[in-house]
């Protein structure tokens, strides 16, 4: 699967998302070492700090399906990765990350999108 199909799951994804708040749809696409494919969207909630970003709602379908760091090829996502995502897509290992930011689809690694990152 091409980076560019990745994004194409994302974007299909995206339009499940539960965003009724903030009305940002967002989708992400997890493609397994194996070959799955895991999507995820974001997932709002009235009380708002509990909401969900889509990556993470991907990877953990992905950690519920048996996956574990090392296992994460590559991450594409609707919309540039926060923070708290950058930490997560860290954990798993992706070699790659896709992204549209400023009309732009980018192709970037983990540790260049969060340098000097925290580990235990
Ligand atoms: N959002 C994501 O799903 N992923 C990100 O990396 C950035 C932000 C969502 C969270 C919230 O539902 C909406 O976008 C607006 O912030």
């Amino acid at each position: 699967m091409t980076d560019q199909d990745l994004y194409g799951r994302a974007k299909a994804a995206a339009a499940g998302a539960y965003a009724p708040y903030s009305k940002f749809l967002v989708g992400a696409a997890v493609l397994l070492r194996d070959g799955r494919v895991l999507t995820g969207v974001n997932v709002e909630n009235a009380s708002y700090p509990l909401g969900m970003c889509a990556e993470r709602c991907a990877l953990a379908r992905a950690v519920a399906e048996g996956a574990r760091p090392g296992d994460v090829e590559a991450i594409a996502v609707t919309a540039s990765p926060c923070g708290g995502c950058r930490q997560w897509i860290l954990e798993f290992g992706a070699e790659r990350v896709v992204f549209m930011h400023g009309g732009e689809l980018l192709v970037r690694r983990p540790d260049e999108l969060l340098p000097d990152s925290f580990q235990l």
